[in-house]
């Protein structure tokens, strides 16, 4: 035998049906904002990928910062080297160029290294335009590179890169 219901039950389901039906019509738009249970951390500001993070206020330095001019010009105005040319650094800066610049720039700095045949042939860095330039356009480029040319600041130290700018003098006809 079957239960009777009476009709006020009816219409409270009959609600409830609705209810959640336009609920989960609700949730289903993505234009209107969904109920927010703990909105904290949402409306918090947040990084997008790739965003800067704190803007450093004017003139501040970063801790540890080493700074370095921004452009070769600079670079070459501004930079001295910081080594005495004695017999170890010439020595270094020899070991150096001969591991990393002798394969263009070949034994004496002529630009006739063994891969030129295949590769562009860089200029002469001993020749009287050189000898005439400053010794941060040597370390910016030993430690950037120059166009097709690769850059060793990942592959040496700041000590090292002076040290082939007084090798580089050297091959120029005397440390000056
Ligand atoms: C893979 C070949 C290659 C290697 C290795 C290389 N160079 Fe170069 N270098 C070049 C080429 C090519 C140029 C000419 C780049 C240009 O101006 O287009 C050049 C240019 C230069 C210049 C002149 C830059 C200017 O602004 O006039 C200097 C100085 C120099 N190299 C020094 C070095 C030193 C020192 C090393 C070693 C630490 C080195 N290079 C390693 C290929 C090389």
């Amino acid at each position: 035998m079957s239960k009777k219901v009476d009709c006020s039950s009816y219409s409270t389901l009959l609600f409830a049906s609705v209810v959640f039906s336009s609920a989960l019509f609700v949730a289903c738009d993505r234009s209107i904002p969904k109920i927010q249970y703990v909105p904290d951390m949402a409306d918090a500001p947040t990084l997008k990928p790739q965003e800067n993070y704190l803007e450093a206020p004017e003139h501040s330095v970063p801790m540890n910062a080493f700074l370095y001019p921004k452009t070769v010009e600079e670079a070459e105005a501004n930079l001295k080297n910081q080594l005495a040319p004695n017999e170890k650094t010439l020595a270094i800066g020899e070991r150096m160029y001969n591991t990393y610049c002798i394969p263009c720039h070949g034994p004496q700095g002529k630009g006739d290294g063994s891969i030129v045949d295949v590769y562009v042939k860089p200029p002469d860095i001993t020749d009287a335009n050189y000898q005439k330039r400053g010794d941060g356009l040597f370390f910016h480029r030993i430690t950037f590179g120059a166009n097709v040319m690769p850059g060793y600041g990942h592959a040496t130290t700041v000590n090292e890169r002076w040290a082939i700018v007084h090798y580089i003098r050297k091959l120029q006809g005397g440390v000056k």
